[in-house]
């Protein structure tokens, strides 16, 4: 059962940075993320954990094969008048074309040691929140190839 709640997107991503610290200096990967102050959010916290958790260890898959100071992920967050976006990008191989179209389809992964549902599922999960999830090639990557994942979630007016 989903369990919908005011919540704040800045301790939400706390959290799961506090989760992936670990990991993420073990495959030293430089995790940087700056948060404004934001309204809050109507979201089911744990979900929406699952979905950045999923985004993150792509990400960090994905600059596995990249130079150790090239490793760098980025969350960031906009907030326009009618939604929040997050932004997790990374430096890493990129999406190949034939790649894109497949990306949120379930069991659909390029892993020796995928599961290939997480997209599918980070998908359901946003859409179940209202919002829109999608991937584009990360223009700004020092290695000149990447990824931005994209979501985003409406803001709640009452
Ligand atoms: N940040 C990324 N960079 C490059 N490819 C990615 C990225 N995120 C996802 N992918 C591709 O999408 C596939 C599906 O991802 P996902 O559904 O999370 O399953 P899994 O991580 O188990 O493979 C991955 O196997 C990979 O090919
Ligand atoms: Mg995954």
């Amino acid at each position: 059962m989903s369990q919908s709640a005011p919540c704040q997107i800045a301790d939400v991503i706390d959290e799961c940075l506090g989760f992936i610290e670990a990991d993420a200096r073990k495959r030293h990967v430089h995790i940087e993320c700056k948060t404004p102050a934001l309204p809050d959010v109507l979201a089911d916290r744990l979900m929406l954990e699952q979905v950045l958790l999923n985004l993150i260890r792509n990400g960090m898959d994905a600059m596995s094969e990249v130079a150790e100071p090239e490793r760098l992920l980025n969350i960031s967050v906009i907030c326009r008048a009618e939604e929040v976006e997050i932004q997790v990008s990374d430096q890493g191989c990129g999406i190949p074309a034939e790649v894109k179209d497949k990306l949120f389809t379930a069991f659909f992964t390029t892993k020796p040691d995928g599961m290939g549902i997480g997209l599918s599922i980070c998908r359901s999960i946003i859409e179940f929140h209202r919002g829109r999830l999608w991937a584009e090639d990360n223009p700004k990557s020092a290695t000149g190839s990447g990824t931005i994942f994209h979501l985003t979630l409406p803001l709640e007016h009452t």
